[in-house]
């Protein structure tokens, strides 16, 4: 089972008494990852995170994760949209490639990086169908050929109060959504990723596989609605969710669903993998809001991966000014 989004309740609590100390003392580095909920207990703060991530000159000896085709040397690097800036400084692109959250590969997230060896991001089509003038199937180098590219650095927030500051590379969903031109009659848009027990171990285990997001229209097409192809100047390592994903920058980031191969337009809301497991934990809007604690853990700060440095969680991660507007 995942560490912290989803550790099992009738466990959680033994592991939330422990004293610290004891813990500390007596769990080595790997075993500590085994158990269901302590690094979710680091995520938050609560205890120091159980392993260090590879210094930069060590993980750069190892397979980057991506490869650049010749259509990404077309797109990288892509200009710079100045209109969003950060409060904080910028992750350091070793760190967050060694922290993921990628259910399909591991329940830990320090080593994401090194079990996504197997996956293909190539050859890759995103299915577009349902409530849509021109439904289609959009092979992915065609895409980013003819979508308008840009960077922006986005703050991300975990559901788990851990944070982030990275710079994205991709195109505003609502480009994609104008294109498709989608019916009156549809309300949500449902992402869904790709399906492949055989290179994704996690999806051998417990659901429900795939895993989905949806969002209604007016958080589709909001500015800040990014389909995502690259970080840090370069295409999206496997670990991050090559070759596309999205990036909800106002929402927790169990939202921002990785490897999508489709997305269907609908009249009704649809179920979502997380809010499917624990409708209680994990609600379908999930936007960033201090006041509302997660039912086992605040939600008031968050702690910024590498540096531990912590900061005030702001309601919508402080992108009011953008995304207010759609719960006014
Ligand atoms: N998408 C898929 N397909 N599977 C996942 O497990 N985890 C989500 C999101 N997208 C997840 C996913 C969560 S909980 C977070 S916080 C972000 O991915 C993490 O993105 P990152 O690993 O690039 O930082």
């Amino acid at each position: 089972m995942p560490n912290l989004i989803l550790p099992p309740p009738w466990r959680t609590p033994e592991c939330q008494i422990t004293p610290e100390s004891l813990y500390l003392q007596a769990i080595s580095r790997r075993s500590c990852l085994k158990l269901v909920g302590l690094g979710g207990l680091a995520a938050m703060g609560w205890l120091p995170a159980c392993s260090q991530p590879v210094s930069e000159a060590e993980f750069s000896k190892n397979p980057k994760n991506y490869e650049l085709s010749d259509v990404d040397r077309q797109v990288y690097p892509a200009d710079h949209n100045a209109t969003f800036v950060l409060d904080r400084p910028m992750t350091d692109e070793h760190i967050a490639a060694q922290y993921n959250n990628f259910y399909e590969f591991s329940e830990a997230k320090d080593d994401v990086w090194q079990r996504v060896g197997g996956f293909q991001p190539r050859p890759w089509t995103i299915a577009v169908s349902g409530l849509v003038k021109r439904p289609q199937q959009l092979d992915i180098d065609d895409l980013f050929t003819i979508m308008p590219m840009e960077e922006r650095v986005y703050r991300h927030r975990c559901v788990e109060a851990w944070a982030m500051a990275v710079p994205w590379t991709g195109f505003p969903l609502k480009a994609l959504v104008e294109k498709v031109d989608p019916l009156s009659t549809a309300r949500f848009i449902r992402f869904t990723s790709f399906h492949s027990p055989q290179v994704a171990m996690g999806q051998r285990g417990y659901g429900p596989w795939p895993y989905t997001e949806g969002l209604t229209m007016a958080e589709a097409t909001n500015e800040l609605a990014l389909l995502v192809t690259g970080i840090y100047g370069h295409p999206l390592p496997k670990q991050h969710g090559a070759p596309l994903r999205l990036v909800t920058p106002w929402k927790y980031g169990y939202k921002s669903i990785k490897s999508i191969v489709a997305m269907e337009f609908l009249a009704e809301r649809p179920a979502t993998f997380w809010n499917t497991l624990i409708p209680h934990e994990y609600d379908f809007v999930a936007n960033v809001n201090p006041r509302i604690p997660h039912p086992r853990w605040s939600q008031d700060t968050e702690r910024m991966i590498g540096s531990d440095q912590r900061f005030p969680t702001q309601y919508l991660n402080g992108y009011q000014e953008w995304a207010g507007l759609l719960y006014a």
